[in-house]
């Protein structure tokens, strides 16, 4: 009798034991780890970049004394504008979306990079200097024309 009662005990013990292990396997597959918690909402409908104020004419835009918007479309297997034209010696925001997947935007031989994914905008500001002719490329695999998408970024004075 005693005996049988032990076994109760270890039984339900080991039943315990189970469920917590089941317990703490669920909550490590839900808990904190790696949570994102918050991102900004998509700012664009990618399958209406024609509809878009920005979009709809890829092109780089005056805004201030010495400062320029450029608003750039990436697709399978290209960028719009194409070139994209800077002034020399100003400041310009790239507002830089996908039309379709996910893209790379990196002006070759400076630290401007970034990724493009459908339906965000990505942003970045750099500081132009002088005279010269850059090159475009897409760093993330796109497709089968990804090796050969590419652009020119012209700067002229
Ligand atoms: Cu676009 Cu790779």
């Amino acid at each position: 009798m005693h005996i049988h009662a032990y076994e109760k005990l270890w039984l339900a013990a080991s039943i315990l034991l189970i469920l917590l292990l089941i317990g703490s396997v669920t909550y490590g597959a839900v808990g904190p780890g790696v949570a994102m918690v918050a991102d900004s909402e998509p700012t664009v409908n990618a399958q209406a970049l024609d509809e878009d104020e920005r979009f709809s004419e890829p092109r780089v835009e005056r805004v201030g004394e010495n400062e320029y918007a450029a608003y750039v479309v990436a697709r399978q297997f290209g960028f719009q504008p194409d070139p994209i034209v800077l002034p020399a010696n100003s400041t310009v925001t790239f507002y830089v979306t996908s039309a379709d997947v996910i893209h790379g935007f990196e002006v070759v031989g400076t630290n401007a990079n970034t990724m493009v994914v459908p339906g965000e905008v990505s942003e970045l500001t750099v500081e132009v200097d002088g005279a010269e002719e850059y090159g475009l490329i897409c760093n993330e695999y796109c497709g089968a024309g990804h090796h050969v998408m590419e652009g020119k970024v012209n700067v002229v004075s």
